[in-house]
């Protein structure tokens, strides 16, 4: 509900600025353009600016809700290019679609591009997230946070990851289950255990309610009013704070428990790899935005996977024979190891055609530093440059038939680097890419070792506005063995 609430209320607003705006300002491009995309005018690869104020996001909002979601850019690059000037998300940027060139811009960080997120959302993520970082502050903290998410450590959490998808599955004997919202009680565990392993059950109660209303304001229009979204947030994030700097100084006096979570790293820093201690804040920060950064999009693409599977017998038994000969390998109640984790090359590949269609992130962002020349194209300094990830896998040029689920389509074939990048790619590459496949192919093992099968409680479909999701929410019964 909050979703439509919040954009409701935004959309009001909107309405009646963009009324009071569009006497003035209509047409004038020029003067619509922001100070850094004036100075390269002459330059400025073709686009539309669409309307004032809400420029083509309306455009955008209406491809998402057709049958073909990610036409919006492919549409916008016959028609201009494969660098185009749009005004998205509030601002004038230039939207870049050609393979090569997002290579180019994800990974020349510094001196030529740097990340870049609004203002506002850095108000709910923190000033500290590893997002926001730039330089060698950046290296460090990255370098921190794969020490926990990397394959080596990983590997010894297979049991606690395998256990968490277990408990979840176990419930779903004989009720109607609505899989959007397990897929998220399971990624939230998971990120939790990983990230913060709060043991207290009254404390991880309280913790999750906030941190829920902090992840609805990360998406919510960025309206500093009382009784919105945002304004929640932010008062949910001092919360959070708090509680985590409690967490901080319990775990400083009780030095001998081992936790083997990301706090734990990040507390330990200095004698890891002898640099300073991190302050609080900085702790605070990486916590809630790796949680942020790892819930929903795993949650999103659990859920899609669940449904491309239901919609293809053949991939459902297909992997039905891929665990059970995993399980024949085994001892009963034989927990997961990381080598089985190795031999899931089917789910593998099931993850990849799902994040391909569904991608639970639509685009990344990056500003220019100088005036950068690529391929003949300028992209003037200061200016936001997009690189659009879900219309990159439905490029139809690439991917005929981009919205059918396929496996038969990667036969052969190993992904092209430039042309399949779900995580993104150089230097701020999701560092939760490995946990984020662990936890896929140990629900997809439970799941289908589980349970026989299932079918829908309801119709449903997917939808991808306002977010990638299936309109119910995936309401299904499963079948016992
Ligand atoms: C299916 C699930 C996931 C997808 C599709 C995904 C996708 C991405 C993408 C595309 C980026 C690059 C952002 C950019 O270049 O601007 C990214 C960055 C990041 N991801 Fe993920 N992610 C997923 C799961 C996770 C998980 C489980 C975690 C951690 C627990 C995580 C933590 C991060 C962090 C911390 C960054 C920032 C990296 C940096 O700036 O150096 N992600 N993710
Ligand atoms: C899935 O995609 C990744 C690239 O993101 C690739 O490295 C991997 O080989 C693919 N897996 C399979 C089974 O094709
Ligand atoms: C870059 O652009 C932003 C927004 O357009 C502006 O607020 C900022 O002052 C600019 N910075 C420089 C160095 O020009």
């Amino acid at each position: 509900m909050w979703e439509w609430g919040s954009l409701l209320e935004g959309g009001v607003l909107i309405f009646f600025i963009t009324l009071l705006l569009s006497y003035g300002a209509a047409g004038l491009k020029w003067l619509r353009l922001s100070p850094a995309l004036r100075k390269g005018y002459r330059k400025l690869p073709k686009g539309s600016l669409g309307w004032p104020l809400v420029g083509e996001t309306l455009a955008l909002q209406h491809c998402l809700m057709s049958t073909a979601p990610h036409s919006f850019v492919n549409d916008r690059r016959r028609r201009y290019g494969d660098l185009f000037l749009t005004h998205l998300f509030g601002s004038p940027l230039l939207a870049s679609t050609d393979p090569e060139m997002n290579r180019f811009i994800l990974t020349k960080e510094e001196p030529l591009f740097t990340a870049s997120l609004p203002k506002t959302l850095s108000m709910v993520v923190g000033q500290n997230a590893l997002l926001m970082l730039t330089g060698d502050r950046h290296k460090r903290m990255r370098r921190l946070l794969m020490s926990m998410f990397s394959p080596e450590v990983l590997r010894h959490h297979t049991d606690r990851i395998q256990q968490l998808a277990v408990s979840v599955l176990k419930s779903w004997k004989g009720r109607k289950v609505i899989v959007a919202d397990e897929a998220r009680e399971y990624t939230y565990n998971v990120a939790l255990s990983s990230i913060m392993n709060v043991g207290r059950k009254d404390k991880a109660e309280v913790f999750r309610a906030k941190f829920l209303e902090l992840r609805s304001g990360a998406r919510a229009l960025p309206i500093d009013l009382p009784g919105t979204a945002f304004r929640t947030a932010l008062q949910a994030r001092k919360c959070l704070a708090q509680m985590v700097e409690e967490e901080i100084n319990e775990r400083k006096r009780t030095k001998e428990v081992r936790y083997d979570d990301l706090l734990e790293k990040l507390i330990e820093a200095p004698e890891a790899d002898g640099g300073e201690p991190l302050r609080n804040e900085e702790i605070v920060d990486l916590i809630l935005s790796s949680m942020l950064a790892g819930f929903d999009t795993s949650a999103n693409t659990l859920l899609f996977l669940v449904y491309y599977i239901g919609q293809n017998p053949q991939v459902l038994h297909d992997l039905k024979m891929e665990h059970q000969e995993i399980l024949r390998e085994k001892a009963t109640n034989e927990p997961l190891t990381y080598a089985d984790y190795k031999k899931m090359r089917l789910s593998q590949l099931t993850i990849n055609e799902t994040m391909r269609i569904a991608n639970p992130i639509l685009s990344l962002h990056r500003r220019t530093l100088q005036d950068v020349e690529f391929d003949g194209r300028t992209f003037p300094a200061n200016c936001t440059v997009q690189v659009w990830l879900r219309s990159l896998h439905t490029d139809p040029n690439l991917y005929p038939n981009p919205y059918n689920f396929d496996l038969d389509r990667w036969k052969g074939k190993t992904p092209n680097g430039n042309n399949f990048i779900p995580f993104g790619m150089g230097p701020r590459r999701c560092v939760g890419i490995e946990l984020a496949r662990m936890e896929l192919c140990f629900f997809i093992h439970c799941l289908v070792t589980m349970y026989r099968g299932w079918e829908p409680a309801e119709e449903d479909k997917p939808r991808y506005f306002p977010e990638p999701g299936m309109r119910k929410g995936l309401p299904i019964y499963v079948h016992d063995p």
